[in-house]
C-alpha cells in the first residue's frame, strides 16, 4: 500500500518526514513522483492539480490536509466513489476559537484604535463597546468549539446551521428560512460555514442589510462566501461597523485590492487555524491503519452535502 503526498510548497517534505517514522518501513512518496499508479491507496491532498487523482485506479481513501474540503470538490475530474475524511482536530478548534474570541475582544475594547493613538501620542480614553450578541454561521466541529469559548467569555452567543442542532452553550436555529433572525441581533457575525453550492456568496447585500446597523462581520470561512463588493458597499453606506476577513476568493490577496487599506477591514493572511504537520501526521497513521484493517473510517465527508 502506498501513500501519495499532493500538496502545496514545502508541506510534502514535513509530512513525509513525520510518516516516515511513525509508519517506518510503509511507502510514502511525493507528487509528482508518484510511481506506477496502480499501487496508490491513499492520496492526502490540499489544493491538488486537477485530474490528479483520477489517474490513480486502485485509490482507496483521500484525506483534506485541513479542515476544508471544497478544494476537493473544486476537482472536475474527482473520483465518483473514493471516501473522502476530513482533517478534525483539537488544534484547529483551540486555534479557531481564540482566533475569533481575540478578534471580538479586540474589537470591543478598541485596541487597534488606541495603537493609532498612541503613535499619534493622544491619550484619549474610551468605554468598551457594549455590543455582547455574537451569531455563528455553521456549527461543525469549529463552529461549536468557537460558540463553547464565546460561552465562556459570558457573550450571548446563536449559531445557525443547515439541520437543527441542539447546545447547551448558544442558542441555536437553522434552515434559510431563520437565517434573517439569527443575524439581525448581532452585534458580530461569524462565517464559519463549509463552502459548498449553497453557502457561496451567502455574505451578501441582502444578508447585511438584515444585519443591525454597526454590526461587525468576521468571514473565518472560506473567501467565496463574501461578496466583496456588498460588503464595501455595507461599509461605505455605514450600515456594518466593520470586518475582520482571514480567507479571500484570491490568495494570497492582490496588492490591487481596495480590502488592503480600508480603514475598518482588518486583513489576516488565512492563519485563524492552520494545520499542525505532526497533529495530521497522526491523522494520516490512523486512517491508514484504519483502511488496512477494514475498519470505519473517521471524519467521513457527505458527498451529497459536500461537507
Ligand atoms: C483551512 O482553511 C482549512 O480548511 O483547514
Amino acid at each position: 500500500m502506498a501513500i501519495l503526498l499532493l500538496l502545496p510548497d514545502t508541506k510534502a517534505e514535513q509530512l513525509a518526514g513525520l510518516l516516515n517514522k511513525k509508519l517506518a518501513g510503509e511507502d510514502i512518496r511525493i507528487w509528482p513522483e508518484t510511481g506506477r499508479p496502480e499501487e496508490i491507496d491513499v492520496a492526502v491532498v490540499w489544493a491538488h492539480p486537477h485530474g490528479a487523482l483520477k489517474n490513480l485506479p486502485n485509490l482507496k481513501l483521500i484525506l483534506s490536509y485541513g479542515a476544508g474540503v471544497d478544494h476537493i470538490f473544486n476537482d472536475p475530474d474527482l473520483p465518483v466513489d473514493v471516501p473522502i475524511c476530513r482533517f478534525v482536530a483539537d488544534s484547529l478548534s483551540r486555534q479557531m476559537a481564540d482566533y475569533v474570541s481575540g478578534v471580538i475582544l479586540n474589537h470591543r475594547l478598541r485596541l487597534i484604535d488606541y495603537r493609532e493613538h498612541q503613535a499619534a501620542g493622544n491619550w484619549h480614553p474610551w468605554m468598551p463597546r457594549r455590543g455582547n450578541k455574537v451569531t455563528i454561521l455553521g456549527l461543525g466541529q469549529l463552529g461549536q468549539a468557537t460558540a463553547r469559548q464565546l460561552n465562556t467569555l459570558r457573550f450571548d452567543v446563536t449559531g445557525w446551521s443547515r439541520t437543527a442542532k441542539t447546545l447547551d452553550y448558544c442558542h441555536t436555529c437553522h434552515g434559510q428560512d431563520m437565517l434573517t433572525e439569527a443575524v439581525c441581533e448581532a452585534d458580530y457575525v461569524v462565517c464559519l460555514l463549509p463552502l459548498t453550492e449553497e453557502t457561496r456568496g451567502i455574505l451578501n447585500g441582502t444578508l447585511f442589510s438584515a444585519m443591525k446597523k454597526g454590526a461587525y462581520l468576521i468571514n473565518v470561512g472560506r473567501g467565496d462566501h463574501l461578496n466583496e463588493n456588498d460588503l464595501l458597499d455595507a461599509l461605505y453606506q455605514g450600515h456594518l461597523g466593520g470586518a475582520c476577513l482571514d480567507v479571500f476568493s484570491e490568495e494570497p490577496l492582490p496588492s490591487v485590492s481596495p480590502l488592503w487599506r480600508h480603514p475598518r477591514i482588518l486583513i489576516t493572511p488565512h492563519i485563524a487555524s492552520v494545520t499542525d504537520p505532526e497533529n495530521l501526521a497522526d491523522y494520516v497513521v490512523q486512517s491508514f491503519n484504519a483502511l488496512k484493517q477494514g475498519s470505519s473510517l473517521k471524519h467521513l465527508v457527505d458527498r451529497q452535502v459536500q461537507y
